[in-house]
């Protein structure tokens, strides 16, 4: 058996493969099929006289994902997904499909999510899904080149790290436990024993609404490293997300043509992150202060202009074709293409008017920005629509970052923390910063925000026992797989997701 992915290596050769009907049609006595095998697609000719009358009647009413497996002859076809065809000699089926919910029809995602499934198998899914493994292996390249070591924390904990209001709680033999928000505060403890550790497993946060940045259920990563401070902690997400991009972009390229991804902005990724402070962040979004001579406010009329010239576009386009279609001078065919076409201008235009009528508030709320609040998902997304690249935001107010923060000896109430912000309106993709050391400090931030004492001795105990200065940062992943593959919602970004209202499948 040999699969798709390898097809290359058997140009001119035949080869046996096992997979599923992804799509098909049929002209003339000969069967087009899409056909996949899990590690890619290929067009496979299945020509009457080559395969004989009852292989060829089997696979021309052989329903969507059926299982088969096709013998043919590999030949190059440049024009192909993949760079080759198969011209099949046998072919046999495994097991037909029941009549296949899933079709290359456009469907509602209330529907796709309650088929997620079966959603897996398409291609624009199957994609996504090689670009996340793309990043899952090059986190581990990463560290492990780098000299950190993987430990695991655990998911069942007694203390909140992340604040009380986003808390699982569950009955861990008769006592609550909650699951783990973060396992940043055992990776300290590791740290202390290893030096460089990180560890990446699933956590859980209660998120009660419905945004497209938020699942209750997403794997972190979170490295954590002895006698690192901030700017430290600061060169190493730079480095660390750059790997990550870079390895998507050389080694993901089909994927993401397939998922029709414009990569200029993550080509930008190569080069320095722009690094600034909180109060300085707050004055561009603002509008106080102004980027390479334009300010928030220029910008976002910038853009509300550009919206409302490509609506205009857009119906000068659909006007055009409306006229061609009643002249009655189009045959058949020209005529449902362009019909189509205008569907989908009209749908395009739907989703321009929304952005446009989003932007009245979008310029409020920059204008109106409290300093010392924390940012919003529009406040991320106007400070880095202002570079285009990634941004690393600084020197936060203490009063809206965790407890665990290092206060700033220089700047009083504001906490040495850093978030990254991913452009084009992904935002916050990593949280981290360097650790307070000070105990007496620590126990009082504990007392402020509510947590119990009791429950963080183990964790204060580090702070007795060669204490030293240490920092670390979280990466969510599903949050860069977003990002990277450029997805409308953070849902496409994991297998099965896990977000308010959702459990199955
Ligand atoms: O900023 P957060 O809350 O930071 C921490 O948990 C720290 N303990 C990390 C550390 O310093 N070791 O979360 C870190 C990252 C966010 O930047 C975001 O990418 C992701 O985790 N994240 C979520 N992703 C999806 N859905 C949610 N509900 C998320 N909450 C956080
Ligand atoms: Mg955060």
């Amino acid at each position: 058996m040999v699969y798709i992915k390898d097809l290359a290596k058997y140009e001119g050769k035949e080869v046996e493969m096992k997979g599923w009907n992804a799509q098909k049609r049929d002209s003339k006595g000969i069967v087009f099929m899409t056909f996949r095998d899990g590690t890619g697609f290929v067009q496979c000719v299945i020509d009457l006289n080559a395969v004989g009358n009852d292989q060829f009647e089997s696979a021309k009413k052989l329903p969507q994902e059926s299982s088969l497996s096709i013998t043919g002859k590999v030949v190059k076809d440049e024009r192909q997904f993949g760079g080759y065809e198969v011209h099949a000699t046998a072919v046999k089926i495994i097991a037909e499909a029941q009549e296949y919910p899933v079709t290359p029809k456009e469907h509602g995602i209330d529907f796709l999510m309650d088929n997620r499934h079966l959603w897996l198998r398409s291609k624009r899914q199957w994609a996504i899904m090689r670009i996340r493994n793309e990043i899952i292996f090059s986190i581990h390249k990463f560290f492990q080149e780098n000299g950190f070591v993987q430990m695991d924390a655990p998911i069942f904990t007694g203390n909140a790290c992340e604040g009380t209001s986003t808390l699982f709680e569950t009955d861990y033999y008769g006592e609550p436990a909650y699951l783990s928000q973060s396992g940043q505060l055992y990776g300290e403890a590791m740290a202390m024993a290893q030096g460089l550790i990180y560890t990446f497993g699933p956590t859980f946060r209660a998120e009660k609404s419905k945004t497209r940045r938020h699942v209750s259920e997403f794997w972190m990563i979170e490295p954590e490293m002895a006698f690192y401070d901030l700017k430290m902690d600061m060169d190493v997400i730079e480095k660390f997300v750059q790997y990550i991009v870079g390895s998507v972009l050389d080694k993901c390229k089909s994927e993401l043509s397939v998922i029709e991804r414009d990569t200029t902005y993550l080509e930008k990724v190569r080069q320095p992150f722009i690094r600034m402070k909180y109060d300085d962040a707050v004055s561009i979004i603002k509008g106080e202060k102004d980027v390479n001579g334009r300010t928030s406010l220029q910008m976002l009329d910038e853009e509300e202009k550009g919206l409302q010239s490509s609506i205009i576009t857009l119906q000068k386009d659909i006007e055009e074709r409306e006229k061609k279609i009643a002249s009655g001078e189009l045959k058949k065919g020209e005529i449902n293409f362009n019909k189509a076409k205008v569907d989908q201008l009209k749908n395009d235009i739907k989703d321009l008017e929304e952005k446009l009528s989003n932007m009245p508030q979008w310029l409020n709320s920059a204008k109106n920005f409290e300093r010392g609040n924390d940012f919003g998902g529009s406040d991320e997304t106007v400070l880095t629509k202002m570079f285009g690249q990634p941004v690393m935001v600084h020197t936060w107010p203490g009063a809206v970052k965790a407890f665990y923060m290092k206060e700033d000896e220089e700047l009083q109430g504001y906490a040495k923390g850093v978030d990254l912000l991913a452009p084009e309106g992904y935002g916050e993709v990593v949280g981290g910063g360097e650790r307070e050391t000070d105990l007496e400090k620590l126990k009082r931030k504990i007392v402020e925000h509510d947590l119990p004492m009791q429950a963080f001795e183990w964790y204060l105990d580090l702070r007795k026992y060669g204490n030293i200065p240490h920092s670390g940062f979280g990466l969510g992943l599903e949050r860069m797989v977003t990002w990277i593959c450029g997805l409308p919602h953070i849902r496409e970004s994991i297998p099965f997701p896990r977000y308010y209202g959702r459990l199955f499948p």
